[in-house]
């Protein structure tokens, strides 16, 4: 895609302040337009005031002040007006990733990691508008001091700028070459910066893993690896983007040259006092030409900063183009009454994997009690993360209430669930916020549910109480208290399906037997499927239902399945 076409795509966050672009490009031609006033100025100084000696002394600073302090004004202008339209922008294309990143496909978090995300999300944004901007502003600034300068050299004699005419397209072939080449090595780049993050934030999560197996002189080697690429491509591009500023520079440098000498020639010819080349005239010409050097080098380099910014702020609107939001669809209820069917359901999380579920079907009817058991990998757990849509069948339908799970309005389909899920997940919040999360905090309610899950002794020890933070997905509690913490969370959630996958299998005996009551007594009258390995969970079920390899096997009451002597039989026979 060509550059124009690629910033174009930016235009919703950057382009819709019309007053604040208006003011940047008018102060950017008052800007722009001060510049030839300088060399402007040394040719009456010269030609009057030195050789004619008729200028008056205080037309000198009330000039030179004004001039400058207009320029300083546009300048401030332009420079806050900028800003305002990069950090508008910036604030409105992250919100809306931000956005993306709640309600996305579900896929997107098996393609893309968390420290990727984060990276587009917080740094690349930011990163790519400030290159952008950076970009613009020069753009703008020295593009249109190259013109009012231009403008001005034509003015004063237009031979001689036929030559510096010369000059621009052999700049602008050189900076697309560059560019091109700058753009991929950006991509790369990116890459490698995410894979490179990715390897510190595996590394942070396993720092204990890593020291206790030893890992350490493996994981430098990998960052070793990633971070010599990294150098490889800062290298490459400083050298693309180096390569631009002197052969731009040289061009200017034989267009300078030429310029004197045909002037020298001109003078040479029709004498340095003929009308047209006046001494002020000549300095004024090879003034206003020596500063065009400026800027056209600024602008030779300004492909470098507007390539690497696009390609930042690409990352972002690839993922809010790529990634589509969830779909629901919508149907509502207040509260569902829980029937679920899975009929001939079968999931596969790849091609060439083993499908998790093989053309199952099961009905379970409003208010049951079901037991899920089975060995580790049967399939439990993606059969109940099919529910709340997490996983997608691959075959096979799926309701609830009667209503196909696609046809739920997606939010209203999950209120129906409260989920204490295998692996818990908290904030690094407060106690309540946590238990409470998403809905109001309710601090009566809240402690009859954290009174529930057997969790009032440990509150009641922390300083703050149900405001204290728990700290990085609450690291500093125990296994088992962070599992109540999330039973305490599906209590107060309070909805009419409730799914416990292997809920309390980091809890003693104990703790299990008092955390039981409070889940048997939330069982009572709500659809629930309990995935389970100890008896005296599954005992309290309605009906045990059986998996392996993703089928289910035997279903019945946990003593008919006893007497049937199959799979279940087995697996109770053996010591836990
Ligand atoms: N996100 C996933 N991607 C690929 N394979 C998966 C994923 N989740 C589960 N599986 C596979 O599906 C099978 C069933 O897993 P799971 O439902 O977690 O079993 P269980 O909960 O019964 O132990 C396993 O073979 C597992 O490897
Ligand atoms: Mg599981």
């Amino acid at each position: 895609m060509p550059l124009r076409a690629r910033l174009s795509r930016l235009a919703p966050y950057f382009g819709y302040q019309r007053w604040t672009w208006v003011l940047a490009i008018l102060a950017t031609i008052v800007v722009a337009g001060t510049e030839p006033a300088i060399p402007a100025l040394l040719k009456p100084l010269l030609d009057q005031g030195f050789t004619g000696g008729t200028l008056p002394l205080w037309a000198v600073p009330v000039t030179i002040v004004g001039v400058f302090f207009i320029r300083g004004l546009a300048q401030f202008i332009n420079q806050y007006a900028l800003a305002r339209i990069a950090n508008d922008g910036m604030m409105r294309l992250r919100e809306n990733l931000f956005g993306r990143v709640l309600d996305a496909h579900l896929g997107l978090f098996t393609k893309q990691s968390a420290s990727a995300l984060s990276n587009t999300v917080v740094y690349e944004v930011q990163n790519g508008s400030t290159l952008i901007v950076q970009a613009l502003l020069m753009l703008s600034r020295d593009g249109f001091t190259v013109i009012a300068l231009l403008m001005y050299l034509l003015y004063l004699n237009w031979q001689l700028t036929l030559i510096v005419a010369v000059l621009l397209p052999s700049v602008s072939w050189i900076m697309k070459k560059l560019s091109k080449r700058l753009y991929h090595i950006t991509k790369a780049s990116q890459q490698a910066t995410d894979e490179l993050a990715y390897v510190v934030e595996e590394n942070v999560l396993a720092h204990r893993m890593v020291r206790i197996h030893a890992a350490q002189s493996s994981q430098s080697a990998r960052f070793q690896i990633l971070s010599r690429k990294l150098r490889q491509l800062a290298i490459k591009a400083t050298i693309a983007s180096a390569a631009m500023t002197p052969l731009t520079q040289l061009l200017a440098a034989v267009a300078l040259s030429a310029v004197i000498c045909i002037a020298l020639w001109q003078s040479r010819t029709t004498g340095i006092n003929a009308k047209d080349v006046t001494v002020g005239g000549f300095v004024a010409f090879i003034s206003a030409m020596l500063m065009l050097i400026a800027p056209i080098r600024r602008l030779a380099d300004v492909a470098n900063p507007l390539t690497r910014g696009v390609a930042a702020l690409e990352r972002g609107l690839g993922l809010l183009e790529e990634i589509p939001p969830e779909q629901g669809g919508g149907y509502k209820t207040e509260q569902a009454r829980g029937a679920i069917a899975l009929q001939d359901v079968s999931v596969a999380f790849g091609e060439d994997k083993a499908p998790a579920l093989r053309h199952l079907s099961l009905t379970i009817h409003p208010g049951e009690v079901v037991a899920l058991v089975g060995p580790s990998g049967a399939g439990k757990t993606t059969l109940v993360n099919l529910l709340p849509r997490f996983v997608e069948p691959s075959d096979g339908q799926i309701s609830i209430d009667g209503v196909a799970l696609a046809e739920w309005d997606l939010p209203n389909l999950r209120n129906q669930f409260a989920m204490v899920s295998q692996d818990v997940v908290m904030f690094n919040d407060t106690i309540a916020a946590n238990v409470a999360l998403g809905q109001d905090i309710d601090e009566k309610r809240l402690l009859e549910c954290l009174a529930a899950a057997n969790l009032q002794d440990f509150v009641e020890r922390q300083p703050q109480g149900i405001h204290s933070i728990v700290g990085h997905n609450a690291n500093q509690l125990s296994g088992g208290q962070r599992q109540r913490l999330a039973i305490a969370r599906a209590l107060y959630k309070n909805a009419p399906i409730l799914i416990l996958d292997e809920a309390t299998s980091a809890l003693d005996t104990e703790s299990e037997r008092l955390v039981q009551e409070a889940l048997s007594r939330l069982m009572q009258g709500r659809t629930t499927l309990v995935i389970a390995h100890r008896l005296s969970t599954i005992e309290h079920a309605d009906r045990v239902v059986v998996m392996e390899r993703g089928q289910v096997v035997e279903q019945g009451t946990h003593q008919q399945l006893l007497d049937l002597g199959g799979l279940y039989a087995r697996l109770q026979s053996r010591p836990h």
